[in-house]
């Protein structure tokens, strides 16, 4: 047994998510949770909504509403829709919590403790119309790394650079699209982030097992020309986290608060401690996880997140741990995901195309989804939502063949046998040959999911399934019954043990329809099948159980046209 903390990168507060989100952190997040639980590891996994900066005031603008109370809505609505996706956070957190402005000071303490924070006088954009400066989200403009033309001054989301308001060509206004702007000079905070590369440098070099993706996004900003900068930390807003020099206000730094990428990852410990004083646990509860000094060196620690995310995790948020000069966890392994694209194009709030995770919940279960983005996440390159696609995964994977073997299995005993696992003789070598192709897999399945390969995963595990569906069809109970009621009583008992082990293997992907197959047959038995014989033989002779409603209802071409439409956007 080990101890994995697990982080998913915490969603903006300004809207609620797309299916590309969930995909791109949350889902394969819980995923790895879910199973490294059942193999009984200690497990704490980690979320929160992401509440400052310019995504989070210009939301609370356009929906005219204080930004703090817009916040306190917008993270209820997010965190019903996890627990409607089943995503089994530990604590899901608030970047805005008391803790995370206590910690995040801390941290720019001890940086300017080690000397790494810098005053500098720097130029802001201002603009005369909306009289305000305009940090980073509150300009856009044209990349000049890409040239992709709704580049945002913080970031450019097609090509990942980090960048800033002044980089951009032909700047715009956010809030009033104005182009009549003026560059002021104003003091900042810099986090000395160069002086800190050498070490940033050697702690990534040792890290070969990482996902390629991970890596050449980091050692790319780490070598490219300007990659790693010194970094302004705060920023001309009113919401967000004070800039403090002890107790009091830092000179100069009045109307200013940090800046939200630099509190943002901070929340990932804030939120631990969040999730101790929750449950009035001492502090040491969550430092276990965090501090080195308290027994986080034996933490694994896993972090999921979308590739526009990778720079921020392996280097700005490294420099501040490291930089601290503090026993802090650093991240061990950073899974990291390309985009899932919808339809041939992308995901759209503006536009209002695609499913987001509110609309998904109305139109279908959880499990579909899940199964279905999980099968297809993008690991290795940007993978897309179809609806044809989409259809053909849920109707095939899930009603065809899982469903298909429970509804099989459960309703050909209960009319040969009645609702009860029937008594029978001993296996034969068709038992034996799946027993062994199921080992085969099933151990298979476990290293793929350990490595957090989660197409692969997916993969092993509907094969799992269809070595099922095979033995059915290979043994035909429903023949053999009519000459002799004993061998096929050996194959239903078998098969109702099968079905139980595909809840139980199944339930990181699928954990409600998991639930319901345990509850049909009448089992609390999660124990995972480390030994499958032994597994195969729980539910006994004389085991009741319920025969389920269909787990998977399919998706007609009626429905898909339907959604199809619905979601594509605006065609004007
Ligand atoms: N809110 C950011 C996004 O959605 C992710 C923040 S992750 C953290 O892209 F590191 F800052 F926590
Ligand atoms: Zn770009």
């Amino acid at each position: 047994m080990a101890r994995y903390l697990i982080t998913s990168a915490i969603p903006y507060i300004n809207g609620i998510k797309h299916l590309g989100n969930l995909i791109g952190s949350q889902l394969p997040a819980d995923l790895y949770a879910r199973y490294l639980r059942q193999r009984d590891h200690e497990v704490m996994f980690i979320c929160a909504t992401d509440e400052h900066g310019t995504p989070a005031e210009l939301a609370a603008a356009n929906a005219n509403k204080p930004v703090d109370k817009f916040c306190a809505e917008m993270h209820k609505i997010q965190k019903d829709i996890s627990v409607g996706f089943y995503l089994s956070f530990d604590y899901f957190g608030r970047s805005s919590s008391p803790q995370n402005h206590k910690l995040t000071q801390h941290f720019a303490g001890m940086l300017d403790k080690a000397g790494l924070i810098d005053e500098v006088t720097e130029k802001q954009i201002y603009s005369k119309i909306d009289q305000r400066y305009l940090p980073d989200r509150y300009i856009e403009g044209t990349c000049p790394n890409c040239k992709y033309e709704n580049a945002r001054g913080d970031q450019c989301e097609q090509c990942t650079k980090q960048l800033n308001p002044t980089d951009l060509l032909n700047p715009r206004s956010a809030i009033s699209g104005s182009t009549d702007l003026e560059i002021r000079e104003t003091k900042h905070l810099y986090l000395k982030q160069k002086s800190l590369k050498n070490k940033l440098d050697d702690w990534i070099s040792g890290k070969e097992n990482w996902p390629i993706l991970t890596t050449s996004i980091a050692k790319k900003w780490l070598h490219d020309g300007d990659g790693l900068q010194d970094r302004g930390i705060t920023r001309d807003l009113k919401w967000g986290v004070p800039v403090r020099k002890g107790k009091d206000i830092w000179p100069g730094m009045e109307n200013k608060v940090f800046y939200v990428w630099f509190d943002a990852p901070i929340e990932y410990i804030a939120a631990t401690n969040e999730w101790s004083d929750s449950k009035n646990l001492p502090d040491h509860h969550w430092q276990r996880w965090w501090r080195t000094d308290m027994g986080a060196e034996d933490v694994q620690y896993v972090q999921f997140m979308g590739k526009d995310n990778v720079p921020f995790h392996t280097l700005s948020f490294p420099a501040t741990i490291i930089g601290s000069g503090e026993p802090w966890k650093l991240v061990d392994y950073i899974k990291s995901f390309n985009y899932l694209t919808y339809d041939g194009g992308q995901f759209s709030t503006s536009q209002n195309r695609g499913v987001f995770m509110d609309q998904a919940l109305e139109i279908l279960p959880a499990d579909y989804w899940r199964w279905w983005l999980l099968s297809h996440a993008p690991e290795n390159s940007d993978s897309e939502f179809t609806w044809i696609n989409f259809q053909a995964g849920v109707n095939k994977d899930l009603a065809d063949v899982l469903g298909n073997l429970v509804s099989r299995v459960t309703k050909f005993c209960k009319s040969k046998f009645g609702e009860v696992v029937p008594e029978g003789g001993s296996y034969g070598a068709d038992e034996e040959k799946l027993i062994s192709d199921l080992q085969t897999r099933l151990s298979n399945y476990e290293m793929l999911m350990e490595k957090i390969e989660i197409r692969k995963s997916a993969a092993e595990l509907r094969a799992l399934w269809v070595l099922g569906n095979e033995y059915l069809q290979i043994v035909a109970p429903w023949v053999v019954f009519k000459e002799s009621p004993d061998k096929a009583a050996v194959q239903i008992r078998l098969s109702l043990n099968l079905i139980r082990i595909y809840a139980i293997i199944s339930a990181p992907f699928i954990p409600d329809a998991s639930n319901k197959i345990l509850e049909s047959l009448h089992t609390d038995d999660r124990s995972w099948p480390t030994n499958l014989r032994v597994s195969l033989s729980t539910l006994n002779a004389g085991h009741i159980f319920t025969v389920p409603e269909v787990l998977f209802a399919k998706i007609s071409d009626e429905s898909r046209k339907e959604w199809e439409k619905k979601f594509g956007g605006v065609i004007d």
